[in-house]
């Protein structure tokens, strides 16, 4: 079907309808309790890390300032998506007003950008730290820490503005295949030429996730020569404690967000892609507090710490 017959009638759509994880109807419930018990655990999880950084001093150096910002994102990012996905599963019509979509693609995608950035910033520090250490207090001052850390916020907003705003109308069908308003599905359904959006999200996505991944993999190849160099173990072993999590997070995030976007029109990957999409949607959020507090000593002395002012306080 060429997509001038099929866009021919310019009927304005007000709702979409998400179809969701359909292929499962007997599941909802356990999905619906699965998926709540993942929020509020996430929720905490990353509240927790917040609260530990800003109320704790030995928490106050660029590493956890910026691990504090990632948690504060991520608490905005899972409830950007899952709230709704709840709703989904207990309610029989999965309607969403194009308003609501198109705020949920909006805040969704700006904190996709926001945390590849973030992301980015945070492995730039892991550089400076192992190796330019002598220099390290002079780069990531607070104020250098300030710029990089609101830079991330704003340059992850605006980058995504020019995406999202030229997919302002909608034609064609209302039902889209996925569990929650992504780029990627939506770019079908705009009014203008669908295949010049097409060009223009899938040109300008990619560029936005691929700059940060490539400063983020370059800071990792100067942090590993430098760390093969040191001559004795437990130097080394020392050296790359301090961004082994920040590498495990940076890995799952990236790993699946890549394959997601590189192949945007793979129409065989459908579900593939839909469980990969849960992995960097609902799971990095989920296990990065894990990863943080369990790897990290100063994380769990801080973590004790808070334990026993709270427990004391309560006695
Ligand atoms: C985020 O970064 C800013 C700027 O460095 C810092 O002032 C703020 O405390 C951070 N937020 C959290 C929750 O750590």
């Amino acid at each position: 079907v060429s997509p001038d017959l099929s866009r021919g009638n310019q009927t304005s759509i007000t709702e979409f309808i998400l179809l969701g994880f359909r292929t499962f109807p007997e599941l909802e419930i356990l999905l619906f309790l699965v998926f709540l018990v993942i929020y509020i655990t996430t929720m905490a999880g990353n509240i927790l890390i917040m609260m530990l950084v800003v109320t704790d001093q030995h928490l106050h150096t660029p590493m956890y300032i910026f691990l504090g910002n990632l948690s504060c994102l991520e608490t905005c990012y899972i409830s950007t998506i899952l709230p709704s996905m709840l709703a989904g599963f207990l309610n029989e019509d999965r309607k969403i007003s194009v308003t609501g979509c198109f705020l949920q693609l909006y805040f969704f995608g700006s904190l996709v950008a926001t945390e590849c950035l973030l992301l980015s910033v945070m492995s730039y520090d892991r550089y400076i730290a192992i190796c330019h250490p002598m220099h390290y207090a002079a780069r990531m001052g607070a104020r250098a820490c300030l710029r990089l850390a609101s830079s991330s916020w704003v340059g992850g907003f605006l980058a995504n503005s020019i995406t999202t705003l030229s997919l302002l109308t909608f034609c064609g069908s209302n039902s889209i295949d996925h569990f929650f308003c992504d780029l990627i599905p939506l770019v079908k359904l705009s009014c203008n030429d669908p295949q010049l959006m097409e060009m223009l999200a899938f040109t300008l996505s990619p560029i936005f996730l691929l700059v940060p991944f490539l400063l983020t993999v370059m800071s990792y190849l100067s942090i590993i020569t430098t760390i093969l160099k040191i001559p004795s173990t437990t130097g080394r072993q020392k050296a790359f404690s301090t961004c082994s999590s920040h590498l495990i997070v940076v890995s799952i995030y990236y790993g699946t967000l890549l394959i997601v976007y590189m192949f945007p029109t793979a129409h065989t990957l459908i579900h593939v892609k839909k469980v990969l999409t849960i992995i960097y949607t609902v799971l990095t959020p989920l296990v990065n507090p894990l990863i943080y507090s369990l790897r990290n000593k100063e994380v769990k002395e801080a973590l004790r710490k808070a334990f026993w002012k709270f427990m004391i306080g309560h006695c």
